[in-house]
């Protein structure tokens, strides 16, 4: 049977609720059956569930804050939204939540999305709350407002309820949301839009009043026609691996020495290309994105290490925790490697470092007609900073290298590593297509200084740099 979830956006909404723990396995399941889920919370579900568990189960930033600049960036983001989604659903419901609806209050980025939802996109509205709460008047006549305007009520169910009595007002359990999802996605007539369209316009049209506005009509109409801009292009998706996330999480909560944490760790990385300079308007580089090594910093802070990043020039923001240092050339980098490695316990050197820069600079620009029909440019070496760095670490710390090849890939890793003295080789192939520079996955072998070697599937950098993680750790000894 066809899966209906697929590619289906869905906005789940969560309030200040004891029952908004059951939500993470709701979205949890929503991923694994292939939706692309935006979590929106109220300040008060912050109380109950925690921002990064559903970002990382999600796979997607969560958003809380109405004025959070990272969604600005999309413009009227709540907008955007709402018009891009398949189906949107609140659960658990507060009283002051389902009232808020009712009477159109939009106080937070929740009620706010909830307005701007388009009325061909079902909204799912779970109440959950106490028995008495649930049976006061006021609520009653707020759920029977929304049911008038077309938003599908999940009953709460009966049993026990979080102050100890039993009553009406529980959460159903996430699985029976999930069904009603299915239920709703499946039987929602998505595909007549503009009879929809048409149908709003005659709904709009019979209730407004003003009449000797001739224009009217025509201005909605075209207003309920135009095309919402798509928000994938402002909206970054995160790749994180909800699965090995929330593993290490319930690895760590349940007390297994297994679960992953560089806490007390003191991290470099570098990351980026070099620009070395021919004259004042010319440089040599290469297509480094910095993606690998801005990946590698943040989970590494995630993972609880104090992280420096040394960084070429790139054009990503680096993440938040992270102490940056922004570097141009070659020599620069070397000079603030050099000057800070000593005090780091693990060094990864992941930039793609200028093998070689002009041997003379020239101030100016160099004019052609100076040069003829030729320019014979003069490069000299570059320093290495990873062999510099291996020369002089000391046997506590833990150097990873990167090697990019385009040919005998492994081979040529091994005899990098040993050549530089590192611990571990991170080989990653020039030649696997959408990999790489300027991707955001990478397709890598880690070659490690107890002769193991092993191959990974194309993955994003996130989850490389999880493994990179969990590799490193694995040596050290360092697994808590
Ligand atoms: N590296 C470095 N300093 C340089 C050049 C490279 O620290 N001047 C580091 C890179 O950051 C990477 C590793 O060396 O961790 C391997 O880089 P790579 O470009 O794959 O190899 P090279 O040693 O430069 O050799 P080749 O280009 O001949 O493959």
């Amino acid at each position: 049977m066809a899966n209906i979830l697929k590619n289906k956006r869905i906005i789940v909404g969560i309030t200040g609720s004891i029952a908004a723990y059951k939500i993470p396995y709701l979205v949890r399941e929503l991923v694994k059956n292939e939706a692309i889920v935006n979590v929106v919370l109220t300040p008060s579900a912050k109380n109950f569930v925690t921002e990064i568990t559903l970002a990382n189960l999600s796979r997607n930033p969560v958003i809380c804050e109405m004025f959070d600049l990272n969604a600005q960036k999309g413009g009227a983001w709540h907008i955007h939204l709402a018009h891009e989604a398949d189906l949107m659903i609140i659960a658990p419901c507060s009283a002051s939540t389902l009232s808020k609806l009712a009477s159109g209050l939009c106080d937070n980025s929740l009620t706010t999305i909830a307005t701007a939802l388009p009325l061909n996109v079902p909204l799912l509205v779970a109440p959950a709350m106490d028995s008495t709460m649930f049976e006061s008047p006021a609520t009653q006549r707020n759920i029977n407002i929304l049911k008038s305007d077309g938003v599908i009520i999940i009953p709460p169910e009966e049993g026990e309820l979080s102050s100890g009595l039993v009553g009406i007002g529980r959460l159903p359990e996430p699985d029976i949301l999930l069904e009603k999802i299915i239920d709703v996605l499946e039987k929602w007539n998505y595909t007549d839009k503009k009879t929809f369209n048409e149908q709003k316009l005659e709904k709009a049209t019979t209730e407004t009043p003003n009449e000797k506005d001739k224009n009217y009509e025509q201005r909605l109409k075209e207003a309920l026609e135009k095309n919402i801009p798509s928000l994938a292009d402002s909206v970054e998706k995160d790749k994180w691996s909800a699965e090995l996330e929330f593993t290490n999480l319930k690895r760590k909560l349940s007390g297994d020495k297994n679960y992953m944490s560089l806490a007390g760790k003191k991290v470099l990385i570098s990351a980026g290309p070099t620009i070395e300079k021919i004259d004042d308007v010319r440089y040599i580089s290469n297509f480094s994105s910095g993606k690998m090594g801005y990946a590698l910093a943040e989970v590494a802070k995630d993972l609880g290490a104090e992280v420096l990043l040394v960084s070429g020039p790139v054009n990503i923001t680096a993440p938040e925790n992270v102490n940056l240092i922004k570097v141009t050339s070659a020599q620069e980098m070397f000079e603030t490697i050099l000057s800070n490695f000593s005090n780091y316990d693990i060094i990864i050197m992941s930039a793609a470092v200028a093998d070689y820069t002009p041997a003379e600079k020239t101030e100016g620009k160099i004019k052609k007609k100076a040069t003829g029909d030729k320019l014979i440019l003069e490069l000299k070496s570059t320093n290495d900073i990873l062999a510099e760095i291996g020369k002089n670490k000391t046997n506590s710390q833990f150097l990873v290298g990167f090697a990019l090849e385009s040919e005998n890939e492994i081979q040529n890793g091994w005899i990098k590593m040993k050549e530089k003295n590192c611990d571990m080789m991170v080989v990653n192939s020039a030649n696997v297509p959408d990999s790489g520079f300027g991707s955001d996955d990478n397709t890598i072998t880690v070659l490690r200084k107890d002769g193991k070697e092993i191959s990974y599937q194309k993955l994003p950098k996130k989850i490389c740099s999880l493994e990179i993680f969990k590799n490193i750790l694995e040596l050290t000894g360092n697994n808590q």
